[in-house]
C-alpha cells in the first residue's frame, strides 16, 4: 500500500496490524553523463513498489538528499546535512505521534548515510534528555549493499562497478524506465576513484562525475536481476527489523 494513494481510514486500519513503513529516500545527482539524475531516488522507489504490493506501507520517497560534492554538475540539488536531519526527524516524529514505531528508510545514496542515522540519534536523544522512552525503532538500509544485491554486482561487473554512477544502480533505473537507457562513448572507460570532498574539488578529480565505475555495462536485463535481488535483500531486513 502507498502512502499517497491510501485514505486516512485505511491507514488507521493499517495500523490496527503492524507499526512499521517503508520510507525511501534518495537523492537529486547528476549520476555521469549516462544516468539519471534522479539514479539514487528512482532506484529505491522501485524496489519500494514491490514491498508495497507484499503489503507493507510505503511512504512517499524522499528524492533530495546530501548531495553538496555534486553541485558543480547542472540539475543536482543538495540539502545541508543540517536541513536533511531536520526533514528525516520530522518525518519520523508525525507519524510517530500517529502510532507508527517501526521506520525503515531504504536508502539510494551513500552520501545521506551519516545524516540519516544522526537524525535518528536526535530523536532518540530527545527522548532520553527528557527521561522518557521512545517506544521507536529507526533503521537505515541501503538497497545497494544487501547480500544478493553484493554478491550479483561482483558476477556481472567484479572492480568495474566502482561506487559512483554506477552499472547496477544504471541497471536498475533502466529496468524502471526502459526509455532512458543512453549508449554514448566514454572516455576513460574506467572512471578514477578518490576522496569526495566539496563541489569544485569534486569536478576536478572526476571531470565527468563518474567514480571508479563504467555504466557502459548496464542493461535493462540486468536490472530486472537487481530489481529482484534488491527486493528480497529489502523484505528480508525489514521483516528481520520489524517483524512480518
Ligand atoms: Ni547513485
Amino acid at each position: 500500500m502507498f502512502l499517497q494513494q491510501a485514505t486516512w481510514p485505511e491507514v488507521a486500519a493499517y495500523l490496527e496490524r503492524s507499526t512499521g513503513i517503508v520510507i525511501p529516500i534518495g537523492s537529486t545527482e547528476q549520476h555521469g553523463p549516462t544516468g539519471l539524475i534522479g539514479t539514487d531516488a528512482i532506484c529505491p522507489e522501485t524496489i519500494a513498489t514491490g514491498m508495497a504490493e507484499s503489503g507493507l506501507l510505503v511512504a512517499p520517497t524522499l528524492s533530495i538528499g546530501m548531495a553538496q560534492h555534486h553541485l558543480g554538475f547542472p540539475g543536482s540539488i543538495t540539502l545541508r546535512p543540517s536541513t536533511l536531519l531536520a526533514v528525516v526527524r520530522d518525518v519520523i516524529t508525525s507519524l510517530a505521534g500517529q502510532g507508527f514505531t517501526h521506520f525503515y528508510f531504504l536508502n539510494g545514496h551513500g552520501g545521506n548515510i551519516a545524516t540519516v542515522n544522526a537524525a535518528f540519534a536526535e530523536v532518540w536523544a530527545e527522548a532520553s534528555l527528557s527521561g522518557q522512552e521512545s517506544g521507536l525503532a529507526m533503521k537505515l538500509g541501503n538497497w545497494f549493499a544487501g547480500p544478493r544485491v553484493t554478491a550479483l554486482s561482483r558476477e556481472l561487473y567484479g572492480e568495474a562497478d566502482g561506487s559512483h554512477a554506477t552499472a547496477s544502480e544504471i541497471s536498475l533505473t533502466w529496468y524502471a524506465h526502459p526509455e532512458a537507457e543512453r549508449r554514448d562513448g566514454l572516455d576513460p572507460v574506467r572512471a578514477p576513484n578518490g576522496p569526495i570532498r566539496d563541489a569544485i574539488d569534486y569536478r576536478k578529480h572526476f571531470p565527468d562525475g563518474r567514480i571508479g565505475s563504467e555504466p557502459h555495462l548496464a542493461t535493462p536485463e540486468h536490472g530486472k536481476r537487481f530489481y529482484d535481488a534488491g527486493l528480497a535483500d529489502a523484505l528480508d531486513d525489514y521483516r528481520a527489523f520489524a517483524g512480518s
